[in-house]
């Protein structure tokens, strides 16, 4: 497994296996890497001939007073990993090497109506930074494939939405949450948590399956669905950001008749962002 950090070193071996006829599988990541990112790696094995994991801690997609400088880089232990789970080339750039000139002048990628609601709300220029850079990393790698977690449900949203609308030539995978024991999504932000913080962080998720278990049950009173998880998030130490029970395709707030159903969480414990959710189908 080779790693590279400059696009030109990329291009240059990624073009040899692509004149073999080799078919490219991507999986964009952030780093710090547990075993939700690990499966997306080994689901990409099964996608393609070549695959490419891309380590780079993007500075667009942070805000002003978010955990850029804190999020843990740990390109040694991440190299490990993805060498035992037969990954083929991590691209692992600099910042100058994606934004050369600066984040200033730098062309953007705005999706709109998705990104206005949910995470979008609260994380004001979240996703134009993420639909900005897997543009850039999908230019650079042009994979035939690349694949997400459904973890972060708004953000494959996001990217259908963008690849549709642009016409890009990728097909987009979304891989199920790998969770924890007790349940609490996989991040690589759950190391930030206290350990009494830690104990709490399961009632997001069991918060989530109760709610997806009383609509399967036909409640249909969302709104205090989603009042009820919120007090319930507050009585167990978090700050909610929003409990919100949405169409899964459209993120728009699900009515009584939608199938698709889709419960969208977010919630800070201590300094600790979570976000987690949950989808169903309804007959
Ligand atoms: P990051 O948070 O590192 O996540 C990389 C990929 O791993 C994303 O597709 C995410 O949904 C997936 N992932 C994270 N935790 C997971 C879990 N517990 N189970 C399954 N998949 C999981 O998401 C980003 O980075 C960035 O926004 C990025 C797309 C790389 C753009 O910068």
């Amino acid at each position: 497994m080779r790693t590279v950090h400059t696009v030109k070193e990329l291009r240059a071996m990624l073009r040899a296996r692509r004149e073999r006829g080799e078919k490219i599988a991507f999986v964009p990541t952030m780093g710090n890497l547990h075993q939700g990112h690990i499966e997306l790696v080994q689901n990409a094995r099964t996608q393609g001939d070549v695959v490419v994991t891309s380590i780079f801690v993007n500075p667009m997609q942070f805000g002003e007073n978010e955990d850029l400088d804190a999020y843990p880089r740990t390109l040694a232990e991440d190299q490990k990993a993805l060498e035992d789970a037969g990954n083929h080339l991590i691209f692992a750039p600099t910042v100058r090497e994606i934004y050369p000139d600066g984040m200033e002048g730098q062309t953007r990628v705005v999706v709109p109506g998705l990104t206005e609601h949910h995470c979008g709300a609260s994380r004001p220029g979240h996703f134009t930074g993420v639909a900005t850079v897997v543009t850039l990393l999908f230019n650079i790698v042009q994979p035939d494939v690349a694949l997400f977690g459904e973890k972060d449900f708004q953000q494959i949203a996001v990217i259908r939405k963008m690849v549709a609308d642009l016409f890009m030539p990728i097909r987009i995978v979304a891989v199920p949450t790998v969770r924890e024991e007790d349940g609490l999504a996989m991040s690589s932000r759950n190391g930030f948590l206290s350990e009494t913080e830690r104990e709490r962080a399961p009632v997001l998720y069991q918060l989530l399956t109760e709610t997806a278990k009383a609509i399967a049950a036909g409640e249909s009173d969302f709104t205090s669905l989603q009042a009820g998880a919120m007090a319930r998030l507050r009585e167990n130490g978090f700050q909610p950001d929003y409990f919100n029970v949405v169409q899964s395709e459209t993120l728009q707030p699900a009515t009584a008749s939608d199938a698709q159903i889709t419960v969208l969480a977010a919630a800070k414990l201590g300094s600790t962002r979570l976000i987690d959710n949950i989808s169903l189908e309804k007959d």
